[in-house]
């Protein structure tokens, strides 16, 4: 492929995303081929809290915007948190994953603050932690950093402007620019920083999602989490206003965009999201095999899991975080991958960056 000239390079990459049959498979296989010459066949699991479902944001395609007033709104208190982290840790997980709607405050701040700090003490520092807590102050992303999280998870959702000002509410509280100045305030505190977009959006074309991969490189992202955009029957896109493609088309999109990805940053860590999951029940390993190396196994208590829908057929809702977790280990040595207990499993894009800028 031709780095040099954008043009040509993105009129491969929409090639790509437009392959079928034979072509299709042989990229697929590409980006497998790509992972374990790079990093291996080793999955790294960051054990999923999603922690609160209370969001101030409205954002059109979420089963969880604040807007949806059918969803009774739950937060974990401190020691359901930590209960999680704990059997996240006695379950040799390397890392847990914090998720929750969007909010901010000092009060809010303080609170994540204090539960990062115990964590890493009750873990002897061996937990790694990845926050995905979306939009804060440099100060929030500052103290979060300075308390033991050193991954966090800000998707831009989409990287072009237009499409991300009609998939969000045109307000004060959704502006693109804003989201942007976000991640380079994570990544320049010293986060391993990740971002990704949803795949078959409402109004997406493929020459925005080649423009997404080409965002995602030139930022040098080093984790990407992107899954397949799937309707919430109480959002304004159950039903939106212009045709989207059928969920297999977005599941095969989204293993191209993977694949793709891949291909071009080697060493990033890729996730395997859980909306392949909801689409086919194999959909996390097909990600696998197609260059994803990152699973989030979801040990939120059971008992919350069905508020958390951000769209509908959430795969493992109402099953028990022990019974999840051997399904799911079960079915990735079925795939012939390996996982990393108790390695972190840092992105090797990341060090290498790290290494380049000391000497
Ligand atoms: N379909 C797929 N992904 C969704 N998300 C939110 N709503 C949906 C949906 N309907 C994703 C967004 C967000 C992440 C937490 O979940 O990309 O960043
Ligand atoms: Fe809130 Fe994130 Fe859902 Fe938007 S996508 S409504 S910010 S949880």
């Amino acid at each position: 492929m031709n780095n040099k000239n954008p043009i040509f390079f993105k009129e491969q990459i929409i090639k790509l995303l437009s392959s079928k049959g034979d072509d299709f498979n042989g990229l697929l296989n590409a980006g497998f081929n790509a992972k374990l010459l790079s990093i291996g066949n080793t999955v790294h699991f960051r054990g999923l809290i999603e922690f609160s479902n209370i969001c101030s944001k409205n954002c059109f395609y979420c089963g969880i915007r604040s807007g949806n007033k059918k969803l009774t709104r739950y937060e974990l208190n401190e020691q359901e948190i930590i209960d999680a982290a704990i059997f996240a840790y006695n379950n040799r997980f390397g890392s847990i994953a914090f998720q929750g709607g969007e909010r901010t405050g000092k009060e809010y701040a303080k609170k994540i603050e204090k539960i990062i700090k115990r964590i890493k003490q009750l873990s002897n520092n061996n937990l790694g932690i990845t926050l995905s807590l979306g939009e804060q102050s440099s100060e929030t992303y500052k103290r979060w950093y300075e308390s033991g999280a050193h991954r966090y998870l800000l998707r831009i959702e989409t990287s072009n402007k237009e499409l991300f000002s009609k998939i969000h509410p045109n307000d004060k509280n959704h502006i693109f620019e804003k989201r942007l100045e976000c991640l380079y305030k994570i990544k320049e505190l010293g986060y391993q920083t990740g971002t990704g977009v949803m795949i078959g959006l409402p109004y997406q074309t493929l020459d925005n999602l080649a423009d997404d991969i080409l965002f995602m490189t030139n930022f040098k992202v080093d984790m990407v989490g992107m899954g397949p955009f799937i309707e919430h029957a109480d959002t304004p896109f159950y039903q939106p206003e212009t045709d989207i493609l059928p969920l297999k088309e977005r599941f095969d999109l989204t293993l191209k965009m993977t694949a793709i990805m891949r291909i071009l940053m080697p060493d990033i860590n890729l996730v395997a999201s859980t909306a392949m999951q909801a689409i086919d029940p194999l959909g996390r390993e097909k990600a696998l095999l197609s260059g994803a190396n990152i699973m989030m196994p979801n040990i939120t208590p059971s008992k919350y899991r069905d508020n958390y829908k951000l769209y509908e057929n959430k795969p493992g809702r109402f099953e028990n975080p022990d019974d999840s977790l051997s399904l799911l280990s079960n079915s990735i040595t079925k795939v012939n991958h390996k996982i990393g207990w108790e390695e972190w499993g840092d992105s090797k894009h990341y060090k290498k960056n790290i290494c380049e800028n000391l000497v």
